[in-house]
């Protein structure tokens, strides 16, 4: 059995009673994410009321999940925990490193060549902690979460941004940095702090294109990519009851593109069916039993406004399908409105490629009803107008497809099957286009959609749809096309439209597979041998950081002001350096080639003090650390947006940055800068950011006073002569200024062991 039984069966065996001491504490009705977030306490019972917004909180997940491109560094810290096994069940899933290029079948085989060395360090590392392994082209971690350990009522960390995809499943799924990670898997406690609420109402039921990816799209646009920050978003009401697990899945999937901690469905019918149906009746069946404590109490759903934050409202039945972008996922906009949108943008109107897949939209019901417009283009004499690429979900997803025969309907029009694997989701992309200078514009059911996120192009536009809407526009090619009201001319010259989408939430005769991917841990780890070869290009083994030499840093040289947004891949961009995530020392010759300096507008061109001449960012930094100089970064809103990898904190800390100054910080990136022993600090006016000059010296005072909640000074010295001081805020509390004092949270589990 994949998953653990014994411990689904612990686990719902205390829940109740757990949730009904925190009931009794509170003393009055609770969300669901309160009942799930108290029953997950690392304390045993329950010693205090935590303040939403305010309160640190000390938690034990059950599970952990990695994918391989941040598993890498997350194992290489663990194997530096001193530890023998991992604490809590944890799984490896092999997605991201894929390129996607001419499609399953040579696409696998190159990249289970290119990226053997790395495949070979993950599955070994995993036999030897007792850790699951999930091997390449077995599918994308968060579906293959979702088919398999996903519950009801529980709490996992993953180290991906997009684990809250499995709040589909009522589960609250949090996306870390490979260091959290660590500290679940060395059972020790994890500390967040207590989330607000989010609550969204649902009422109504979808029809017709609009499908539940348009519910997140809508709602980005509603909350932008900052709305959701330390907070997790609950949906209820009868309409959440009307949306498949699935379904469910994608819309808390896409929950981190606004920066939600996670988001999360109550337990309904449709939950039960998806467990059912992926061969967990016995968690279907302990769920049921609870089912009381796997929702928010009826007195909260009467008056959520009591209970909640903040109340959205969305009426599924009159939502419209969304296309969101280019460039940032929150740039909303309804389908009657795109095409003009797109003229008066001046984006590029012909539509170059659909795509269609990633974690966010590649389940059963998807891919269904994209098949079933695929199959219109036949039946209606159409052509398809642009390349069309699927990656799905999953092996279990790809064998029920062929068996149901919606393969060979993609593949009948031209589509292209890729491996169930990230792809092109992840700028794993070997995209063949006549002019990479020409703007051009792709539609896709993924999440994200920043600048060069898919093929490393800036000149390509990305908007984020349904699947259904990206097969559809790729069938017209044109974006000012809309399904819903407009025809195209088929070959005998009518005009004609499409139908809307159809398609079943889940297989009418069950999923099928032959060989899911699963390797299991061995039962005898210990004599398994690690070996990482010291002239590997790819992996490399840690050395801890140094710990804070007790001094303020002093009159610092700036190594960039960003401006703009500054997202996790301006910092630390995937691509093709998706194959240096295990090499720290490599990895960090991308740190921040795709940030703005601010001074020149221009990406990886920074002055440097040393030589007076303009460098690439790591170029400079990598001087300044063989000088032993420290350096900070200056930044604007939200830095850090985006993905959990902690390549985006550790590789300024490896090369010698020991400060970011922003305006704000993504929840995700501030913790991974703690963990490694940075100081993350905000404007407490941040009009001060544009005090920063290109070639201030810079000082950050007062750290012999490093204490919660009391500012830090900063003093810009401008080439001038003159100074400006002003105060700088941080959020550290006692165990993470210890952090930053050891060098590393890392430090200090050692130092325990
Ligand atoms: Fe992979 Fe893209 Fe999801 S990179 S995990 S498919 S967001």
């Amino acid at each position: 059995m994949i998953y653990d039984m014994d411990m689904l069966k612990a686990f719902y065996a205390s829940y109740a009673a757990k949730v009904n001491l925190a009931a009794g504490k509170l003393g009055r009705p609770m969300t669901l994410t309160e009942k799930i977030l108290y029953a997950h306490l690392y304390e045993e019972g329950i010693q205090t009321i935590y303040r939403r917004g305010e309160d640190y909180v000390n938690f034990r997940p059950d599970r952990v999940a990695m994918q391989d491109a941040t598993a890498q560094m997350a194992l290489l810290q663990f194997m530096n925990a001193g530890k023998s096994c991992s604490a809590v069940p944890a799984t490896v899933h092999c997605d991201h490193l894929i390129q996607a290029c001419k499609g399953v079948g040579s696409d696998l085989p190159a990249a289970c060549e290119a990226n053997k060395e790395v495949y070979d360090f993950l599955r070994s590392v995993a036999e030897k902690y007792g850790i699951g392994f999930w091997k390449p082209g077995a599918g994308i971690i968060h579906q293959v979460v979702l088919e398999n350990y996903a519950f009801p009522g529980g709490m996992m960390v993953g180290t991906d941004s997009h684990t809250p995809n499995a709040g589909g499943l009522g589960m609250i799924a949090i996306g870390v940095g490979g260091a959290d990670a660590v500290d679940v898997m060395a059972g020790m406690e994890w500390e967040l702090k207590m989330p607000k609420l989010i609550g969204v109402r649902l009422t109504g039921r979808l029809n017709g294109w609009a499908s539940p990816k348009d519910v997140i799209l809508k709602l980005a646009g509603i909350l932008t990519v900052k709305g959701g920050t330390n907070a997790v978003i609950e949906y209820f009401g009868e309409g959440a009851s009307s949306l498949s697990a699935t379904g469910k899945a994608t819309i808390c999937n896409m929950g981190a593109e606004v920066g939600a901690t996670t988001s999360v469905f109550p337990f309904d019918d449709e939950m039960d069916r998806y467990l059912c149906a992926t061969g967990r009746e016995e968690i279907a069946v302990l769920a049921r039993a609870n089912a009381a404590c796997l929702k928010a109490d009826p007195e909260v759903e009467a008056d959520p406004e009591t209970y909640y934050d903040r109340i959205i409202d969305i009426n599924l039945s009159e939502l419209e399908p969304y296309l969101n972008g280019p460039f940032t996922p929150d740039a909303a906009c309804p389908v009657s409105d795109f095409a003009e949108k797109v003229k008066k943008n001046g984006y590029p109107q012909r539509m170059e490629v659909g795509l269609i897949g990633s974690c966010t939209n590649s389940s059963y019901q998807d891919l269904s009803r994209a098949a079933s417009l695929a199959r219109q283009v036949k039946a209606k004499g159409l052509k398809m107008a642009a390349p069309l690429i699927i990656n799905p979900g999953s092996e279990q997803v790809y064998c029920t497809l062929k068996r149901d025969g919606m393969i060979a309907d993609f593949e009948a029009v031209g589509g292209v099957i890729m491996t169930n694997a990230c792809g092109p989701c992840i700028g794993q992309w070997k995209r063949e286009t006549d002019d990479p200078a020409r703007p051009n514009s792709i539609v896709t059911s993924f999440n994200r959609n920043f600048a060069k996120r898919a093929d490393g192009n800036p000149n390509t536009h990305a908007f984020v749809a349904s699947p259904e809407i990206a097969m559809a526009f790729a069938i017209a090619g044109d974006l000012c096309f809309n399904p819903l009201t407009d025809t195209l001319v088929a070959s005998n010259g009518e005009r004609v439209k499409l139908d809307p989408p159809v398609g079943e939430t889940l297989p009418v005769d069950g999923f099928t597979v032959d060989d899911n991917g699963y390797v299991a841990p061995s039962a005898d780890g210990g004599k398994v041998e690690v070996s990482i070869r010291p002239d590997s290009r790819r992996l490399q083994k840690l050395e801890p950081f140094a710990p804070w030499d007790g001094n303020d840093f002093l009159e610092m040289p700036l190594l960039i002001k960003t401006q703009g947004k500054c997202t996790t891949d301006h910092i630390s961009m995937a691509g093709p350096w998706l194959r240096f995530r295990g090499h720290l020392e490599n990895i960090s010759d991308n740190m921040l080639m795709g940030a703005v300096n601010a001074f020149n507008c221009q990406t990886n061109r920074v002055w440097n003090r040393l030589s007076g001449a303009y460098e690439a960012v790591s170029a400079v930094a990598k001087q300044y650390k063989a000088r032993g100089i420290s350096s900070i970064v200056v930044a604007e809103e939200n830095y850090g947006e985006g993905s959990s990898r902690e390549h985006a904190a550790m590789e300024p800390r490896y090369l010698n940055v020991r400060v970011i100054l922003a305006k704000s910080f993504a929840r995700i990136h501030e913790t991974n800068l703690k963990k490694q022993g940075m100081l993350a600090l905000t404007f407490r006016n941040k009009e001060d950011y544009d005090k920063v000059q290109e070639h201030d010296r810079i000082s950050v005072l007062g750290l012999n006073q490093f204490a919660p909640g009391k500012p830090l000074y900063v003093i810009l010295k401008h080439q001038d002569g003159t100074t400006e001081t002003f105060e700088a805020l941080h959020t550290y509390n006692e165990m993470q200024i210890r952090w930053f004092k050891a060098g590393s949270a890392l430090n200090t589990i050692r130092a325990k062991e």
